[in-house]
């Protein structure tokens, strides 16, 4: 008897996978697996549905807190790639490792997704699955399969392919961020309708609204004082900047495999934490440890959109962000309003920050007196001066200069 887990979604792809791993793969079994990280009800709903349908052995399985535990790494290494908080990046490791567990418990000898040969989450389950001695499938890449010859398809086994989510967008959703693209969208020049947002109203009209974030070793933790887990706070705040417009992208985005593509994201609690995170490392980080850390942060964010959560390099990344992040403790305000959110107050015991040293109502501290930056003022600058003033020199005087024959360096 062999049996084959399947990533399964109850969408188009996914289904047509199901008889063509029997068929076209010889397996005896084909289990389901839809992992929960914050995905609407009604997909749940269609992935029951659908698999019920086909007679398909379905689990699922709840992978929220493990996917917003990851969300909040990504807040310690204030982590987008090219603007894009990394939703659907983050979300495919989580899932692949819970689809592997799955596997394991089930008896399966194999792992296959519903992928297309053209993206990046083929690349990051199987970054995860490649680790496993199961054999991995990806039946829409290795079949060339195109929307057509699946729905074709589908018509001619009779599959439960109709109601559903498949819409004319292509619609990835998790907690941290959803995403919309194909059909129109794929046309860089063309316009969004509004319709195509789910989390975020149209941005402007309401009132501004002030929200405090708490915060410890670089973890998000509180809002408005009180104490909340990952799962809770990122869904209240998706809820509470969404109805302000924030957390809109549209942008170009440069996959893994080289090709561009168009990506309209909605991320509103991401884009508040992320904020907020950054306004609190200003205040509580030093001048070269931010500037560091920016190194850090971009390849964190690299990793993260390739799925690379758990290799080498990621684990000397934590290493730093772990030593680093133990100073980002307090709480920012963030004010939500028109599409925006701006910091508009910071608060922390490892400020490093000295309001009687920046203020010009006093005269002298720590013993330092105004006067005492003169030396600096003279020196400052001293040696792009000379170096502007040797060029000047030579420019004027190029004849007069010694040649690099007169140096006698050739023999
Ligand atoms: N381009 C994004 C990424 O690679 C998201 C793709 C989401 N898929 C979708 N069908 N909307 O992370």
């Amino acid at each position: 008897m062999t049996r084959v887990a399947l990533a399964f979604s109850g969408g188009l792809d996914t289904t047509v996978c199901v008889p063509l791993l029997e068929e076209e793969y010889g397996y005896d079994e084909v289990v389901g697996v839809t992992v929960d990280v914050g995905q609407p009800a009604e997909e749940f709903a269609e992935a029951e549905e659908t698999a019920d349908a086909l007679g398909l052995e379905h689990y699922v399985v709840d992978a929220r807190e493990e996917f917003a535990a990851l969300c909040m790494e990504s807040v310690r290494a204030n982590a987008t790639y090219q603007g894009y908080p990394l939703g659907t990046a983050l979300a495919r490791p989580v899932i692949a490792e819970k689809i592997l567990d799955v596997a394991d418990e089930h008896d399966c000898d194999a792992l296959a997704h519903g992928c297309t040969g053209k993206g990046n989450d083929q690349l990051r389950f199987e970054a995860v699955w490649r680790a496993s001695d199961k054999e991995v499938i990806a039946p829409v890449r290795e079949l060339g399969l195109t929307r057509e010859w699946e729905i074709d398809y589908a018509a001619e086994k009779d599959l439960p392919v109709e109601g559903g989510n498949e819409g004319a967008w292509s619609i990835d959703t998790n907690l941290w961020s959803r995403s919309v693209e194909g059909d129109d969208l794929e046309d860089p020049t063309y316009v969004p309708p509004e319709d195509i947002y789910d989390w975020t109203e149209t941005p402007g009209g309401t009132e501004a609204e002030l929200v405090e974030v708490g915060f410890e070793d670089g973890y998000p933790v509180s809002l408005n004082g009180d104490a909340v887990d990952p799962v809770d706070l990122i869904e209240e705040l998706n809820d509470l900047a969404g109805a302000h417009g924030v957390g809109r992208t549209d942008m170009m985005e440069d996959r893994m495999l080289g090709l561009k593509v168009r990506e309209n994201y909605e991320h509103p609690a991401a884009t508040v934490l992320l904020t907020a995170h950054e306004a609190l490392e200003q205040l509580v980080l030093t001048k070269s440890e931010r500037d560091f850390k920016q190194t850090v942060d971009e390849e964190w964010a690299q990793q993260g959109y390739k799925g690379l959560v758990d290799t080498p390099l990621m684990t000397s990344l934590e290493g730093f962000l772990e030593a680093n992040q133990s100073k980002v403790t307090g709480t920012v305000t963030v004010k939500l309003q028109g599409g925006q959110v701006r910091p508009v107050a910071r608060d922390s015991e490892f400020a490093v920050y000295s309001e009687s040293a920046a203020s010009f109502n006093t005269e002298t501290v720590d013993g330092i007196e105004q006067a005492d930056a003169t030396g600096v003022a003279k020196y400052h600058g001293f040696q792009e001066r000379l170096a502007n003033a040797v060029a000047a020199n030579a420019a004027t005087d190029a004849d007069a200069q010694p040649t690099a024959t007169d140096g006698g360096s050739e023999e």
